[in-house]
């Protein structure tokens, strides 16, 4: 019998990390899965798609530029998805209808929380950015019940949106928005969700929102330590952590949606740190 077909769409996606990471999930779990990457027309993502199933592939992941685009096509989307604004998992339905699913926000909080043991509830957390990636974790970050939310982003109306839209989301948390020119005192856990550090920049924050005991969380991944976890280093971050845990913990949900099986992440994040 041959393997059920999965993939990651993108433009580019051949630097993609998504093919190494399922294939350890299909060893580690003995489901039958082959995962390979596509890098589909700038112009035609939807046709890419579309031609996907038709050819009996079971499920897609979604990369940069086209996370929007899949939330769109979608004929249902899950919950977190639909709050989210972007997807990054599809799959089909029963009945052959596209479904969207976003797995970025789990994958954040499992990796703070389960890998990293940083509780979120009752803490007090910056995030720094509004686009596209911070919107996919919000949800999920609010649903730990932190103390406090403050959303700091370049443009301020951005942020103030976001605040806006999951205000419902909040409870109890605090949610805020503001330039980065105002959060002036420490935070329990400060979050960067800026694609600042792609261009090796840094948010013009003040260091006085990094105290003793705080955590830093940079959503990019890279060989060596990201710019903006360097800069924390530097004004005594007590820890800081980049984004690969959870992109492996995204991967993880997705190969859940798709096959009912949760794998295990600690020795696939090892194994992708040392390849
Ligand atoms: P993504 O999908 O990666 O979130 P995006 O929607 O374009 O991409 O959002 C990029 C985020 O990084 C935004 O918050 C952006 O700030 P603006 O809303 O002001 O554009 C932020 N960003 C990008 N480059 C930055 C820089 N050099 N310094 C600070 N923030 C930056």
């Amino acid at each position: 019998m041959s393997n059920d077909l999965y993939a990651v769409i993108g433009h580019p996606v051949s630097h993609s990390k998504s093919p190494r990471i399922h294939s350890l999930f299909a060893e580690q779990t003995g489901e039958s899965v082959e995962y390979t990457a596509i890098q589909a027309p700038l112009e035609d993502f939807e046709g890419t798609v579309r031609h996907f199933f038709e050819q009996g592939g079971r499920g897609l992941n979604v990369t940069v530029p086209f996370k929007e685009q899949a939330w769109a096509l979608a004929y249902r989307r899950t919950e977190r998805a639909e709050k989210a604004g972007a997807a990054n998992t599809l799959f089909q339905d029963q009945d052959g209808a596209l479904v969207a699913d976003n797995t970025d926000g789990c994958g954040i909080v499992r990796d703070l929380v389960n890998n990293h043991g940083v509780d979120l509830a009752g803490k007090r957390i910056l995030v720094l950015g509004a686009g596209g990636a911070v919107r996919g974790v919000l949800g999920p970050l609010l649903a730990e019940h932190p103390s406090e939310l403050v959303l700091a982003n370049r443009t301020l109306s951005r942020a103030e949106t976001l605040a806006a839209l999951f205000a419902p989301e909040a409870d109890e948390t605090r949610l805020t928005a503001c330039g980065f020119d105002q959060p002036d005192s420490p935070f329990d856990v400060i979050i960067n969700g800026t694609s600042a550090s792609l261009k090796g920049d840094l948010p013009p924050l003040s260091p006085n929102v990094i105290g003793d005991g705080t955590v830093v969380y940079d959503m990019m991944y890279s060989l060596q330590t990201t710019t903006f976890n360097q800069w924390a280093l530097e004004h005594g971050a007590s820890q800081v952590f980049d984004g690969l845990g959870m992109l492996v913990e995204q991967a993880a949900e997705s190969f859940r949606v798709w096959r009912g099986v949760l794998p295990g992440t600690a020795a696939v994040i090892e194994t992708l740190r040392t390849d």
